[in-house]
């Protein structure tokens, strides 16, 4: 027999999923947004991003560093250009595009799979006019290899790994 308290449930909670995506304006083709370059007072936010980073996912960065490195290392202008998603006030996440012409990705919990990811991986392309474009995904990472998929990027090769006794002090030095 079927719950109708159940039901009840699930609809409610479709209910606010579509009211919450309304309410904010934040559906897939009313999204717009603009990619900034990164600067110091964005530190804190580039901070949380990397905090809600799941370690198992992500190749480049094991380990949290401390805020004071983490402000070094976004001073030290590691990438060719960084930015900060967003929507008028709103922090979205951030995208990179690096020296050897690699995308990084990261938009917050809770703003994903709104179409946000996809629009600012054209915008950062047509800002940055290259002949080929890398992304380099742990393969744990299911949504972020069909996010690349989707946007037209191919499989190249498989890299092995081998972790020495070393790996943890290196993690934590490690620029991303
Ligand atoms: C991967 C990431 C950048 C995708 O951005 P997003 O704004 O959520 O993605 P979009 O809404 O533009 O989705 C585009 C496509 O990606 C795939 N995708 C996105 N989120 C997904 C999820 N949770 N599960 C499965 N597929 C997903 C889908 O194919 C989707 O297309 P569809 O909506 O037609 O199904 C985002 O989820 C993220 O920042 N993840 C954490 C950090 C990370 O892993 N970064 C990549 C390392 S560089």
């Amino acid at each position: 027999m079927i719950d109708n308290n159940l039901i009840k449930i699930l609809n409610q909670g479709n209910i606010l999923k579509y009211n919450n995506l309304k309410d904010s304006n934040m559906t897939k083709k009313k999204m717009t947004i603009q990619l900034i370059p990164v600067k110091k007072s964005d530190c804190s936010f580039l901070y949380e991003l990397l905090e809600e980073r799941n370690p198992k996912a992500n190749i480049s960065h094991r380990k949290l560093p401390s805020y004071e490195n983490h402000v070094k290392f976004v001073m030290s202008k590691p990438y060719s250009n960084w930015y900060i998603i967003s929507n008028k006030n709103q922090k979205f996440g951030s995208i990179y595009l690096s020296k050897q012409d690699e995308i990084g990705i990261f938009i917050k919990k809770g703003t994903q799979t709104r179409g946000i990811g996809t629009k600012a991986i054209k915008l950062l392309m047509k800002k940055n006019l290259r002949p080929r474009y890398l992304a380099n995904i742990n393969p744990k990472n299911t949504k972020s290899k069909k996010f690349f998929k989707k946007n037209n990027f191919k499989l190249i090769q498989h890299t092995y790994e081998l972790l020495t006794s070393k790996s943890d002090t290196f993690a934590t030095k490690k620029k991303d």
